[in-house]
């Protein structure tokens, strides 16, 4: 067995765990990242694709933004659609500038993977059997499998990483932890199409046959998804079912929806998930690993990018100046902004989805609410404003420090 030791030991390589060594990376602190699974897998995988104004600003100083700024696209609104009428939401004239910037998860991760190893730094593919001890006596040791060997990691911190099925939740005594959820009665079916796609900004479809989203990754790849019940099976749907559907659900007047051959699909279940405190002695989580929204807000990765820049504020503090007010204050720096973010994940997917189980009242509050955000600027500034991603300090909790 080998033992060595570390600043910050991070456990998942997902945009959470590789910023964060990043961010580490640039102000001299030493951190190892420990992934489960391989390099090809974690840059295959297909996520989300809208990034906010203030990740997009986070990539760029930490020295990651330059293929991003190459090859994303900047969006300045995005259309809902209902009754087959497409309404625009100009939310960058609504918002005093800001926009988005679409660009995919997996190649902001394939950027971060890239900057780690021309740095350097260690990133360490297919760990098994990864386990965090010693949080009780303020000795952090991870123990993992690596090459056919077992490794030992001590460090001053933790930071949990890893997703929403990871280890490092699970380590925190039950009763330290409070948990929220919520489930829904949906799940996205998702494509990638090798077809340019035939909007310029992102459709968001309400209709009688349930949700559709048409996205995009480049101006040649289109990201297309419907809802489906969440116990559908891939199987159940060719090709030619998910077009007609796509073409029905995002039907609108004078507008065509382009078809070409499907490169990947997948249906994704939806949840919302809040743990909290999201720290435990020297366990820090953040991103997926400690809440999860359902994917209607594009919100997903945003929350891991704003939870990892508070973190490194914090680790800096602590590991360059002895200062532990930023590990302190983490937990409810970043919580303030999760529940913000999970209330518009929340408003967002239950405006746009179909709930087979409920009445009719439902349906019409759904219809009023698209009516007002398509016809208010009250309204729709509140939805641009939250979509394009509100600033750290807009959701700083009260009397926390500046
Ligand atoms: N040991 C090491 N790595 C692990 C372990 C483990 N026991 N368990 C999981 N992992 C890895 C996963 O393989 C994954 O690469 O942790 C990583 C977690 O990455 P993400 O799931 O991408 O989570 P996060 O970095 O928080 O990013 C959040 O990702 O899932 C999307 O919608 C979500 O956009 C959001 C973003
Ligand atoms: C995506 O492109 O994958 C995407 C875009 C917007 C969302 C969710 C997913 O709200």
């Amino acid at each position: 067995m080998t033992s060595e030791r570390t600043q910050v030991a991070i456990i998942g390589a997902g945009p959470a765990g590789l910023l964060l060594g990043q961010l580490m990376h640039r102000h001299g602190i030493e951190a190892v990242i420990l992934e489960a699974r391989s390099r090809e897998y974690v840059e295959a995988r297909i996520r989300a694709g809208v990034l906010e104004q203030g990740t997009m600003e986070v990539l760029r100083e930490a020295g990651v933004g330059e293929r991003m700024e190459r090859e994303g696209l900047v969006h300045r609104g995005i259309y809902l659609c209902f009754d087959h009428v497409l309404h625009h939401i100009p939310m960058t004239e609504l918002t005093h500038g800001r926009s988005v910037m679409i660009y995919g998860q997996t190649e902001v991760v394939k950027d971060l993977i890239e900057a780690r190893q021309k740095a350097g730094a260690p990133l360490l593919f297919e760990c098994e059997d990864v386990t965090v001890e010693g949080l009780e006596h303020d000795e952090p040791v991870v123990r993992y499998r690596h090459g056919g060997a077992e490794h030992e990691l001590r460090c001053d911190i933790v930071a949990g990483c890893d997703g929403f099925h990871g280890v490092c939740r699970p380590t925190i005594p039950e009763d330290a932890l409070t948990v929220w959820e919520r489930g829904y009665p949906y799940a996205w079916l998702g494509i990638l199409a090798d077809v340019p796609p035939s909007t310029d900004e992102l459709i968001y479809a309400y209709s009688d046959r349930g949700f559709a989203l048409h996205s995009m990754r480049s101006l040649t790849r289109s990201r297309l998804y419907v809802q489906v019940d969440p116990d559908e099976e891939i199987a159940e749907w060719p090709d030619d079912r998910i077009w007609s559907e796509l073409h029905q659900r995002l039907a609108s007047d004078g507008w065509e929806l382009a078809e070409g051959p499907i490169l990947e699909k997948g249906i994704t279940p939806m949840r919302s998930f809040v743990a909290a405190p999201m720290r435990y002695r020297s366990l820090m989580l953040a991103g997926d690993a400690a809440h999860i929204v359902p994917p209607t807000g594009a919100k997903g990765l945003n929350l891991a990018v704003a939870d990892v820049t508070v973190l490194a504020d914090a680790l800096i503090g602590h590991l360059t100046a002895g200062s532990d007010t930023g590990l302190d204050e983490y937990s409810d720096r970043c919580l303030t902004r999760v529940w913000r973010a999970q209330h518009f994940s929340w408003f967002m997917t239950t405006m746009l989805h179909l709930d087979h189980s409920d009445d009719t009242y439902g349906r019409q509050l759904q219809r009023s609410q698209l009516r007002y955000v398509t016809t208010s600027t009250a309204a729709a500034t509140s939805l641009a404003e939250n979509y394009v991603g509100l600033t750290l300090e807009q959701t700083a909790p009260a009397g926390a420090t500046p």
